[in-house]
């Protein structure tokens, strides 16, 4: 193939450490496309917190539209102790997740071999799942209002929204991943419905009827509390799991824990029907007591980028991605200090790129 296939990227990198992990990211993304041929086109967008002080939003009013025609975003962080976390998430994250009908939010927990993790016993490579979490709906719906604000009769309502329409996509997307993965083959799902009595006993429901559709997929149902301890007690026994936006949200700090550093967990936001653009992100947030000193993990985003790279069909150079990165864990060095390091950012970065040449 001679044409040099080029991508349009939205890059936000948001607050805090979001723009210096996406900016230690993109040289890697760049050289390892560069040697499959592709390209990236970056547009960046100076969205978040000091938009917020500087134009009143943390997005412009049209920012969708400005963000359509991408191929993908590629997304930092966002969050800053001086704003209510509630205004900058629902001002800038959330509503690209929903907007784009980003449903699949995927999130994969590995333990790479070099990685120390706080588990004791578990060797290289056992553990390695994927957490698909319901990313449109839920818990994180925003339907609800508060009544008589401030006063001593406040009453506040937070509404979870299950439909029938958002549990079956997700649960459906969970099993055509374990079908593809070829790994264990069982779809773990996760609920709380011996408490939540309609919208997550509805998602057991749903569960058991799309099982019948994946008859070769094994499936084991679990509540979250007792999940969390599993997560812990026996990781290396899950394959995929799947649960709602807020249990897949507390789960995946649990699962990146567990696999090492928050520094190392990435997330893909899907929009699997492809109507709009998928968005790439770490799972860790703009880290305020790290922010600005150069000591952030940049890894979490290259993997978030290497799922981007394989979501454009750019297989080759995703894999080139995460075996640099996996090559460097595996030396030991250079590793940040969440890692046990002493490296910076920029140091990390350029070992993942001395491996990336030698790919
Ligand atoms: P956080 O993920 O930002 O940080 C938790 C801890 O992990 C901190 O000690 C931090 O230093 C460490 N950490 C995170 N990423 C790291 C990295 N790459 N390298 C090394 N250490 C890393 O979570 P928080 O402190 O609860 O939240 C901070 C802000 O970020 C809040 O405003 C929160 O709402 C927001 N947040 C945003 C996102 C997002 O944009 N997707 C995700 C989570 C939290
Ligand atoms: C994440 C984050 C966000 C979420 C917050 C910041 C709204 O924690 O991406 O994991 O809960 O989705
Ligand atoms: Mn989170």
């Amino acid at each position: 193939m001679n044409e040099r296939r080029s991508y349009r990227i939205a890059v936000i990198g948001g607050d805090g450490i979001g723009p210096e992990v996406v900016e230690a990211a993109i040289p890697v993304l760049e050289a390892a496309a560069a040697r499959s041929g592709a390209q990236f086109e970056w547009s960046r967008f100076p969205w978040g917190s000091e938009h917020y002080f500087a134009h009143g939003r943390m997005m412009p009013a049209g920012a969708l539209d400005e963000l359509r025609p991408f191929d993908a975003i590629f997304f930092g962080a966002v969050g800053d102790p001086r704003l209510q976390d509630n205004l900058t998430l629902d001002g800038l994250l959330l509503p690209i997740r929903r907007g784009f009908d980003q449903y699949a939010c995927v999130r994969p927990a590995v333990l790479y071999p070099g990685v120390r993790g706080p588990l004791a016993g578990k060797a290289p490579g056992s553990i390695d799942f994927v957490v698909v979490r319901e990313n449109t709906e839920g818990e994180y719906a925003q339907v609800g209002g508060v009544l008589y604000p401030g006063g001593p009769h406040e009453v506040a309502v937070q509404s979870g929204i299950f439909t029938r329409h958002g549990t079956e996509r997700v649960i459906r997307f969970a099993f055509e991943l374990a079908r593809q993965r070829n790994g264990r083959r069982l779809v773990t799902s996760i609920t709380k419905s011996n408490a939540q009595g309609y919208g997550m006993a509805f998602w057991d429901r749903v569960f058991v009827e799309v099982t019948r559709e994946f008859s070769e997929i094994r499936t084991e149902s679990l509540l979250v509390d007792a999940a969390c301890m599993d997560f812990v007690r026996r990781p290396e026994t899950f394959d995929v799991v799947v649960a709602s936006n807020l249990f897949g949200d507390i789960l995946t700090d649990l699962s990146a824990a567990i696999t090492g550093s928050l520094g190392l967990a990435p997330s893909a936001n899907l929009n699997p029907a492809r109507t709009a653009p998928s968005m790439f992100e770490p799972v860790h947030g703009s880290a305020p007591d790290i922010a600005g000193r150069g000591m952030a993990n940049p890894m979490a985003t290259m993997l978030a980028g290497a799922m981007m790279l394989d979501f454009l069909g750019e297989t080759e150079a995703s894999r080139r991605v995460e075996s640099a990165v996996r090559g460097v864990l595996a030396d030991g060095s250079p590793l940040t200090p969440d890692l046990g390091g002493t490296a910076t950012t920029t140091e990390t970065t350029s070992g993942v790129m001395s491996k990336l040449r030698r790919e």
